[in-house]
């Protein structure tokens, strides 16, 4: 579970990365997607895990149990794969998650304190660079391009159903209402939390004593964090959801 040396952050096209993301880069820009893949896109932590197992499951949630008790989700939906959808959370929660995740795995670099870490979050320098450009470059793309759905996480806890149902239709899924209802008793924070599947416990270099992967899995959590969280920039998630 210890690991001895955590990767070091460097440059990369002018986004903060490790080598972990970079090294299969020429098959990453050589991918050639088919026009009915789905790209999952999130800046970390945002509930990549969440919308994939939901997706995951309106998609092939009929087939038989030894697909979800076998195959880690991780493996089920690969990190890249058109339609797109993009998950966006508010940075304060974002931060918070974020610097829990990078305490419990060794695959990422150290966070050091808090306030190290809010200072580096606040400046872009952690793996996949500042939250701002990835949630604000994203926004930019759905303005033009017509295969592209924005959601957001806050949205996803406050009103279920309803976001479900545009994702749905973007997709071009029709459930029934028992599948739908078969999906929501599985994407329950407290059943991703108990599923080896989705809870990442299957990953040696995840400490889960350290921080469970699913951690709180609610919004606002920042509030009783640190005051200094005040800092984050929050104008972009009001104005992004003001706007959606
Ligand atoms: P917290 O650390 O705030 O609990 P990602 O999958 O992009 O790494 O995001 C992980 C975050 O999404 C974690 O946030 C995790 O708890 C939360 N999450 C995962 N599944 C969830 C669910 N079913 N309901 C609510 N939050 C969920």
């Amino acid at each position: 579970m210890e690991v001895l040396h955590r990767p070091q952050l460097f440059d990369f096209h002018g986004v903060s990365m490790t080598n972990a993301f970079t090294d299969n880069w020429d098959n990453v820009q050589n991918f050639k997607a088919r026009p009915d893949d789905i790209l999952i896109a999130t800046y970390p932590k945002a509930g990549t895990t969440w919308v994939s197992y939901i997706i995951d499951l309106l998609y092939f949630g009929h087939m038989g149990p030894d697909r979800q008790t076998s195959i880690p989700l991780y493996d089920r939906v690969p990190f890249l794969e058109l339609y797109v959808v993009y998950v966006a959370r508010n940075a304060k929660d974002n931060a918070v998650s974020y610097f829990h995740f990078e305490r419990m795995n060794g695959g990422m670099p150290e966070p050091g304190d808090w306030s190290t870490f809010l200072q580096d979050f606040m400046a872009g320098k952690k793996v996949f660079g500042s939250w701002y450009d990835h949630v604000n470059g994203w926004w930019e793309k759905k303005q033009t391009h017509s295969n592209f759905h924005y959601m957001f996480y806050e949205d996803l806890i406050e009103d279920y159903e309803k976001e479900i149902d545009r994702l749905c239709s973007f997709l071009g899924l029709s459930p029934s209402v028992e599948e739908k209802e078969r999906v929501r008793a599985s994407v329950t924070f407290d059943s991703m939390k108990q599923n080896k599947m989705t809870n990442y416990s299957t990953v040696p270099v995840m400490n889960q004593e350290v921080s469970p992967f699913m951690r709180k899995g609610t919004t606002s959590c920042w509030a009783t964090f640190v005051s200094q969280c005040l800092k984050c920039q929050t104008k972009l998630s009001v104005q992004l959801r003001n706007t959606v």
